[in-house]
């Protein structure tokens, strides 16, 4: 029985690539590589499941501390992705859209990613975000600074600041709350993702790594969700 809807927006700590190449004995970018497969198929779930919005957190701010040459291959890797799969996103009407703090990016991969994103810009289907270089302290920071500069410059009174408010000021622009959390080769954390999106989220972690993350993994999470009840704070009689 379901005592839910479909979600409309699923959030994805894609986690596990390292440990996945250890264990075969392959150096950790091959984890990364295999994990391009689960990354297909977790879009094309949600396309065939016509679930509104995906947000896959692709490298955190905190990842710039890994050893240069796992970064250099993860940078390589997205700017790589970007530009093979932009046919599967048309055929699939995906609207892309990068999120993350773009200042440290290098060049190609900012070429590849507005290239991708304008050109998939006018797709009515799934809206796909994919976090780089993200952080969600960071997005809070950011929405906190246009909003005392919009207080500053006389636009917005302090009185008017709610939530709703708040969240228009969000840099990413993911005003829609993640119902769906998952993350992936069992880790229990969400390592500053969507910290203030994640506010009403269902939690729910596959504890196989991220390589290994198939279509039927993400019907699991799925048909977990949908026999959850969300109260958001009401009692069981009132819903
Ligand atoms: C997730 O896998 C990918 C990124 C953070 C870029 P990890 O690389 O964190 O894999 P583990 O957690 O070390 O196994
Ligand atoms: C979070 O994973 C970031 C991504 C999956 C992109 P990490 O593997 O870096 O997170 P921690 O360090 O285990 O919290
Ligand atoms: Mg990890």
């Amino acid at each position: 029985m379901s005592l839910n809807h479909m979600p409309k927006h699923v959030a994805i700590i894609m986690d596990g690539n390292g440990r996945w190449a250890k264990k075969r004995l392959f150096p950790r970018t091959s984890g990364h590589r295999a994990g391009i497969k689960s990354v297909r198929q977790a879009i094309e779930y949600a396309v065939e499941h016509k679930i509104e919005r995906l947000t896959l957190f692709a490298f955190g701010r905190e990842n710039w501390q890994r050893p240069q040459e796992e970064v250099d291959t993860l940078m390589r890797l997205f700017s790589e992705v970007l530009v093979k799969e932009l046919p599967m996103l048309k055929e699939n009407n995906v609207c892309l859209n990068v999120v993350g703090d773009r200042s440290r990016l290098c060049a190609e991969v900012l070429d590849n990613m507005k290239i991708t994103e304008s050109q998939t810009l006018s797709n009515t289907g799934l809206q796909l975000n994919i976090a780089i270089d993200y952080s969600g302290q960071w997005e809070i920071v950011e929405a906190a600074k246009s909003i005392v500069k919009a207080v500053q410059d006389g636009s917005l009174g302090i009185n008017d600041i709610s939530e709703e408010i708040f969240s228009r000021h969000l840099q990413t622009n993911i005003t829609q709350p993640v119902d769906l959390f998952i993350r992936t080769s069992g880790e229990q954390r969400i390592s500053n993702f969507m910290n203030w999106q994640l506010s009403y989220a269902e939690f729910y972690f596959c504890s196989k790594m991220w390589p290994d993350f198939r279509k039927k993994d993400f019907q699991a999470a799925i048909d977990s969700f949908l026999k959850r009840k969300r109260r958001f704070g009401k009692t069981d009689e009132q819903l």
